[in-house]
């Protein structure tokens, strides 16, 4: 309980000071505001009438279950200061956002400098309260989930909703697509702030009291292909390289990550460690292309102004380079037999490595096998084509499952270029699937956890 205590007078002051620089930053983007007219001298909105520049206006709350619960003698009194809910009401138009648009540097470029990015600025000024992260932040992301219309997006780091809930009502502006959040340290304080929002928000947005590395394992298992993938988690390098390294394997090819502080050291080296070996990878900005080994502290570094994120794409291709890249352990049936994918790459020849691993699991995971197939495939785009599909000499066999018939399977696939030095990465259209035998058909799981393609 003090622990606890504690632990909140601790956020409360690193909050306090938070939202402090970020209002700081927030106020520059203010004056662009009213020089576009969208508020005038106080403050006030001006091209869209119902949008507060300032805290939200208290207003209803809506489908309060903690209010019927306390209503019918139950449930704990919601905390004084807990912070108004607005009503559910459009915020933006569908046109601005019709056009399915290729999410690239121009686009973002755009975006900023648009009237309707400066009315959603204006719309969700400083609201909801309890968010750490900037205005023009916050905005951004929520007219890229407009833009984008994703079917996931992850958000690690839940802390105070202040994020969650713009992402939630992007949404459902759209009317499509989830939002899963976590936060090993939110247990208590998210539920009961997700509880007060309104129904169709609450619906499509999924809690998870889980650190990073246990969230993306849930979501891996339960085969969620990201869109979009907000890190705001702890922020110690070690934290934040783990949570890009994993977001960039669910993310879907062309996703988008968004990687919060980029003005502390940990989140902003886990990025340009891993856009250094994933060239495939660009930066939708400039935070991280000036950057000088001799100013290993410059600021600013973000790729929107005013704010200090960086946001980077996945590459709309599964490209394979010398390293050899793995898929990671999907679900499987045994016996695999080979694997199929695209190529992409126009022309081509060189040496394609791979390994695949099916691992058995029995008995509460007391007894596991793992077997291994490893090779190479020469391939030429004028002669092998751009299909492939490659059949193993032997299948792949679980010997466990055949002793007893009830294991669990998993497969890893990995995959490395040997091509001439003109061209050091071939790139195939997605991960490789597996190719699964006849045999154990009747009692395997389905095929197709490959959670990257
Ligand atoms: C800067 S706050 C997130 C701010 C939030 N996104 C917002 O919109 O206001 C960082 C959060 O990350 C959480 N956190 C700390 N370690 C974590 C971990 N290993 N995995 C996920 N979240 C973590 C903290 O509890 C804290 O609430």
């Amino acid at each position: 309980m003090v622990l606890r205590l504690l632990q909140r007078a601790n956020y409360a002051v690193i909050h306090a000071d938070a939202l402090e620089r970020e209002r700081l930053a927030a106020a520059v983007n203010f004056e662009r505001l009213r020089t576009l007219g969208v508020i005038d001298e106080a403050g006030n909105a001006t091209t869209i009438p119902s949008a507060p520049a300032g805290p939200p206006a208290p207003g209803p709350i809506e489908n309060d279950p903690q209010a019927a619960a306390l209503d019918a003698g139950g449930g704990t009194a919601p905390a004084p200061d807990a912070p108004i809910v607005r009503p559910l009401e459009k915020s933006t138009d569908d046109a601005d956002f019709a056009d399915n648009p290729s999410i690239d540097k121009k686009w973002v470029e755009g975006l900023i400098t648009s009237n309707h990015f400066a009315a959603v600025i204006a719309k969700y000024y400083g609201y909801p309260a309890g968010s750490f992260v900037s205005d023009m932040e916050r905005a951004f992301l929520f007219c890229l989930v407009r833009a984008m219309k994703p079917q996931a997006v992850a958000e690690i780091g839940t802390a105070f909703c202040g994020t969650a809930e713009l992402i939630a009502r992007a949404l459902w502006e759209n009317g499509t697509g989830v939002l899963h959040t976590t936060d090993p340290f939110g247990a208590e304080r998210a539920p009961l702030i997700i509880s007060r929002w309104p129904e169709p928000l609450r619906n499509l947005t999924q809690f998870y009291p889980k650190s990073s590395m246990d969230f993306f394992m849930a979501l891996a298992e339960a085969k969620v292909r990201l869109d979009i993938a907000f890190i705001d988690g702890d922020h110690d390098f070690e934290f934040a390289y783990y949570d890009v390294l994993m977001a960039a394997r669910l993310l879907r090819p062309g996703g988008i990550m968004v990687i919060d502080n980029s003005d502390q050291t940990g989140p902003y080296y886990a990025a340009a460690q891993f856009l250094h070996d994933n060239p495939d990878w660009v930066e939708l900005g400039n935070g991280l292309t000036g950057f000088r080994l001799s100013h290993p502290f410059s600021e600013p570094r973000s790729s929107l102004p005013k704010s200090a994120c960086l946001i980077i794409k996945a590459p709309e291709i599964y490209p394979i380079g010398r390293l050899p890249r793995s898929t990671g352990q999907f679900a499987t049936a045994s016996p695999i037999v080979g694997f199929s994918s695209n190529i992409e790459t126009p022309k081509f020849h060189g040496l394609l490595h791979y390994r695949l691993i099916l691992r058995a699991f029995r008995d509460g995971n007391r007894e596991i096998e793992e077997y291994k197939r490893a090779g190479k495939i020469a391939l030429d785009s004028s002669t092998t084509g751009h299909a492939l599909t490659y059949q193993l000499d032997e299948p792949l066999v679980s010997h466990l499952n055949e002793r007893h018939g009830d294991c669990r399977h998993t497969l890893e696939i990995e995959l490395a270029w040997e091509g001439p030095d003109t061209q050091r990465t071939i790139h195939l259209a997605a991960a490789p699937l597996p190719l699964v035998g006849e045999a154990d058909r009747p009692r395997a799981e389905a095929v197709g956890g490959n959670t990257q393609a």
